[in-house]
């Protein structure tokens, strides 16, 4: 099987014409499935994007949110939004919903948005200022302490849902594919060829998840985890554990691309 990964590919950058021509590229590496690791639009038109991309492609899409996807609406109301309209269409699948994805014989699919959960790094001298926080309803007009307490709230979220649903993908796949849209950790956060800095870190990692991932894989030494994400617009592979492989996707806005075609064993 093969799967076309996509990360940060912010539909609303291009027009009609510009996302036809972006779903002629994808369709044209034939894949099986398509991978897309979040940042896919802003509220107003994500489900409109969404829909166009399945009626163009008619193949199984497999998504999670990013930080962006919730632009000038709310995170709680944008994703029931993407369950009530993905509902009747069978090829949209939004991975938080979905539990465990077969995938092959071998290889489960599992997936959550993830969030900057604002522990790696250093959120307390941090200077920096995200347009998730004047743009997101969740984020907007928080004092820092109380913006500390949603971002990790929502990291803890992203973790407790895959603390639950990767020992049910282990049970049934030896190799299992992650898809988020946050890095899990420091060494997958790139950023121009390094790591981020402690400025950038708390944005852009996720901590509560990187640590669900440590446990689950130390405690199967004999099953595989590769993780696909976004966010930092920047790639590297961070090979964390013997079974534990992060790969985190190039981006640049008006340009989308097709990260990688994998093959799924
Ligand atoms: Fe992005
Ligand atoms: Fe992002």
């Amino acid at each position: 099987m093969q799967a076309a990964w996509l990360t940060d590919i912010h539909l609303d950058f291009l027009s009609r014409q510009g996302c036809d021509t972006f779903f002629t590229t994808i369709a044209s590496h034939n894949p099986d499935v398509v991978f897309l690791t979040g940042d896919i639009s802003v509220a107003p038109s994500l489900l409109a994007h969404l829909h166009g991309m399945s009626e163009a492609l008619h193949k199984p899409i497999y998504f999670v949110l990013g930080n962006h996807d919730f632009y000038h609406g709310s995170i709680g109301e944008v994703r029931a939004s993407v369950r009530e309209g993905c509902h009747a269409n069978l090829l949209l699948k939004y991975l938080p919903d979905a539990g465990v994805i077969p995938l092959t014989a071998s290889t489960g699919l599992v997936g959550h948005d993830g969030w900057g959960d604002s522990r790696y790094g250093n959120y307390a001298t941090s200077p920096v200022k995200l347009n998730d926080h004047v743009l997101i309803k969740e984020l907007t007009g928080l004092t820092p302490s109380k913006l500390e307490q949603q971002l990790l709230r929502l990291g803890d979220e992203a973790a407790t849902y895959l603390r639950k649903t990767l020992p049910l993908a282990f049970d049934r796949y030896r190799q299992v594919i992650l898809l988020t849209h946050v890095p899990p950790f420091r060494e997958s956060c790139w950023y121009q060829g390094q790591v981020s800095n402690n400025e950038w870190l708390p944005f852009f990692a996720c901590q509560a998840v990187g640590e669900v991932l440590r446990e689950t894989m130390e405690a199967r030494p004999h099953c595989q985890l590769t993780v696909y994400c976004g966010h930092t617009h920047n790639s590297g592979t961070a090979h964390v554990l013997p079974n534990l492989t992060i790969f985190t996707g190039a981006a640049e806005y008006g340009v989308p691309q097709v990260n990688a075609v994998i093959e799924v064993e």
